[in-house]
């Protein structure tokens, strides 16, 4: 167990239930780059998250923006995209996958690990959270992310897996990965858009809310706006970061001496909204 580091994050986290048995990496190095990959910017946040806590780290990042979004697809779509990204990533030489999309983790994971074969360590997006809010006992947990994932039901298995007592309502919130991606953060259509999904009665007594898309990070101010200290909302790609610092660190994978780090970044169409949208 890791006592994580960040003020966010103070709980335990165990390592990831799905790479359970005994892994050996001595294969690979520490100098290797880790491989993040989303379907846009969404991972970005995770991205960001990683390099603030290993700011030593070499990045390579693929935003898959030819298929955005994976919220909308089959899960046969998306567990092609995810199994061909992966295989692009452990072809860069990456010592570490992050799956930094839920739609992806809830469709593909299983998928994305028997191809990886236990070759590097896989860090995705739902284990860790909701290992970590079920540690900390939320009777009443809100989840918002596409309908790709919501319709997987894979937040409430995982987290009433670990505790059984905690109720939790998933709710598809297909509109705000669009508005994302067209820039209308601080926005009135934005304001509205979450003003309708949040009060849906599904969520009317949650007290605490997962975003459960790696874009949804990017409206943290205006979605914690709207509930003003109501609810607590989950900063999942801190434990996400940390979960990964945990497993490079447990298998003498930190890269330590690197004081140029190189960030590489990859798409599958270089669009307008990316270039726009990454640089915040
Ligand atoms: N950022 C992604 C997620 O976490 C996917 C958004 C999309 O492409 O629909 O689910």
């Amino acid at each position: 167990q890791l006592q994580t580091s960040n003020q966010n994050t103070t709980s335990c986290i165990k390592v990831l239930p799905l790479q359970t048995k005994k892994q050996d990496f001595s294969h690979l190095s520490a100098k290797q780059p880790i491989g993040i990959f989303d379907s846009g910017v969404g991972g970005l946040t995770v991205a960001k998250e990683i390099k603030r806590l290993l700011p030593q780290e070499n990045l390579i990042y693929f935003g898959d923006t030819k298929h955005l979004p994976y919220g909308e697809k089959s899960r046969e779509a998306i567990v092609g995209y995810s199994t061909k990204i992966t295989q692009f990533l452990l072809e860069k030489n990456c010592k570490a996958i992050v799956i930094a999309c839920n739609s992806a983790t809830a469709n593909a994971l299983k998928e994305v690990l028997e191809l990886v074969n236990d070759k590097v360590p896989v860090i995705d997006v739902i284990n860790p959270v909701a290992e970590k809010v079920s540690y900390e006992i939320h009777n009443n947990v809100g989840v918002i992310a596409t309908k790709a994932t919501v319709n997987s039901g894979l937040y409430k298995k995982s987290i009433r897996k670990h505790n059984k007592f905690i109720k939790v309502d998933e709710l598809a919130t297909p509109l705000l990965v669009p508005a994302i991606e067209e820039g209308f953060r601080n926005h009135p259509i934005t304001h509205s858009i979450i003003y309708n999904y949040l009060s849906n009665n599904k969520l009317k007594n949650i007290e605490t809310l997962i975003l459960g898309c790696t874009h949804y990070p990017l409206l943290i101010n205006e979605i914690k706006q709207y509930y003003g200290n109501r609810v607590r909302v989950i900063d999942s790609p801190s434990i996400v970061a940390n979960q990964l610092k945990m497993i490079l660190e447990k298998n003498n994978l930190l890269n330590e001496n690197n004081l140029k780090p190189k960030y590489h970044f990859y798409l599958s169409d270089l669009t307008k909204n990316f270039e726009k949208i990454s640089k915040k």
